[in-house]
């Protein structure tokens, strides 16, 4: 089993449609500029972990100014910019001690790491989408929200969104131990 209380530094950081949905056919549902702003803002000079679908999907790889980590089962897996992890717990090894690293998802990687991550930064786009992937539900006992953004428009797809952050609720063993 892991140990679930190594990686306080690790953060989700996703945009969730109002149905959950978060890509389709191995791409993004919307474009937001000012999201896109926000994600560079936040993971520039950090590490940014994401499974091999994801990294497929970049436009541009790796992600510049960033540690790239790309997990896949493929051995032979190699990429110019992309430290590979084959594992959950060989990522969990590659970002202990740093301040902060985010998973940029996709799908699989996010319901596999989201037991492990202290802190989800999630933009909610308030319209449903189809799609073929979908971010787990939050569960609100476990993660509580810490701040909430104002309700934005986005002036070239008209979708609304707002930025919302959760923080893992102390467990008893955490407020008891420290
Ligand atoms: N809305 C958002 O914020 C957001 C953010 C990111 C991505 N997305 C969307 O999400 C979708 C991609 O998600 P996805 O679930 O299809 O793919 P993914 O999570 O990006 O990648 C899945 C791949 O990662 C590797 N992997 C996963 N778990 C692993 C483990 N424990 N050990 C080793 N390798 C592992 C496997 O690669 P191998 O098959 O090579 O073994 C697996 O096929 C796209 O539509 C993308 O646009 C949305």
């Amino acid at each position: 089993m892991y140990n679930i209380d190594i990686t306080p530094n690790l953060s989700i950081i996703v945009a969730i449609a109002q149905n959950n949905a978060i890509g389709k056919d191995n791409d993004l549902l919307w474009h937001i500029s000012d999201d896109l702003k926000r994600f560079k803002t936040l993971t520039s000079g950090r590490t940014v972990i994401m499974g091999r679908n994801t990294w497929r999907s970049l436009p541009r790889r790796p992600l510049p100014k960033r540690r790239n980590i790309v997990l896949t089962h493929d051995e032979g897996f190699c990429d110019d910019g992309a430290e590979v992890a084959h594992s959950v717990a060989a990522v969990l090894d590659m970002v202990r001690g740093e301040d902060e690293a985010f998973i940029i998802g996709g799908a699989a990687v996010y319901r596999q790491l989201l037991p492990f991550v202290q802190r989800l930064y999630v933009t909610w786009v308030y319209s449903d989408f189809d799609a073929d992937v979908y971010f787990p539900i939050i569960d609100l006992s476990v993660f509580g929200k810490v701040s909430e953004s104002e309700l934005f428009t986005d002036s070239e797809s008209g979708l609304d969104f707002r930025y919302v952050e959760y923080e893992r609720r102390p467990t008893l063993k955490s407020a008891i131990f420290g």
